[in-house]
């Protein structure tokens, strides 16, 4: 059973992600000079509106702290308005102080397994990384790591699932091409962190909320390889909780 995870139930998603934006805060705060892991997704989008809102408010400052991406979509440059490395610039590191030489993402359109090691080699040498921010796909999966994924598993290409890509073609327009391969953290890259923040909102996460936090560990859950870490926060709204006793 997942004992150690420390499960918030907060009532609303603004609740959720405002919790989740005042964790990194916080973390910023306490160690300016922090390595942070971004996640993307639409259950993040509105954590870093309020994260950038707090910034301005706080006046914060990330400009001694370093940033990794979680994942990519293999085939898409960094300019391209699907990329994960996009949505990061356009969301958060174009309205904080962080130096553009201190933002690390793996590049999706030059992909390669060495590219993937070399990631994996980048976030040795800078990390652990402080705070890891995580979402959670419908099927369980954390970053790109889909069901099967070996708990050790490090940064590395991988195919996606086809619930995962039925999930995200959503946020694909209708005349561009869906992805089907990622870059990702592995699991035991992820798991490396000093400290996982996994933020789930909305009905259709709640099943692999019940699995990740209910069910023993198993590689169809990639997400309950977090029962293992000592320091892991689950931040969940009424819906994403709406299947735990
Ligand atoms: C995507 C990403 C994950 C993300 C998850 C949930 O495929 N690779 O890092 O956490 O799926 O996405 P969303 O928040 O849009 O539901």
């Amino acid at each position: 059973m997942g004992t150690r995870l420390r499960i918030h139930k907060l009532t609303t998603k603004k609740q959720a992600s405002d919790a989740c934006a005042y964790l990194v805060c916080k973390q910023i705060i306490d160690k300016p000079s922090s390595v942070l892991g971004f996640a993307t997704g639409g259950t993040m989008e509105p954590v870093y509106k309020s994260l950038v809102a707090e910034y301005k408010q706080r006046k914060l400052s990330f400009a001694e702290s370093v940033a990794f991406s979680l994942d990519e979509y293999v085939g898409l440059a960094p300019e391209h308005p699907q990329s994960f490395a996009y949505y990061l610039q356009k969301r958060l590191y174009q309205h904080i102080d962080i130096p553009k030489q201190s933002i690390y993402f793996p590049k999706g359109d030059i992909a390669t397994d060495d590219i993937a090691q070399q990631y994996q080699q980048n976030l040795d040498k800078y990390g652990p990384i402080d705070i890891q921010l995580l979402g959670i796909g419908v099927n369980a999966h954390i970053a790109f790591n889909e069901p099967g994924s070996d708990f050790n598993s490090l940064c590395r290409l991988v195919q996606l699932s086809t619930s995962t890509l039925t999930s995200n073609a959503k946020y694909f327009e209708s005349n561009t091409m869906q992805a089907s391969k990622g870059i990702t953290m592995g699991i035991g890259s992820i798991l490396k962190a000093k400290h996982i923040v996994l933020l789930a909102v909305g009905q259709s996460k709640a099943e692999a909320i019940r699995d990740m936090i209910c069910n023993e560990q198993s590689l169809s859950c990639p997400a309950s390889a977090l029962q293992s870490h000592p320091n892991v926060d689950v931040l969940l709204d009424k819906d994403a909780a709406s299947l735990l006793s």
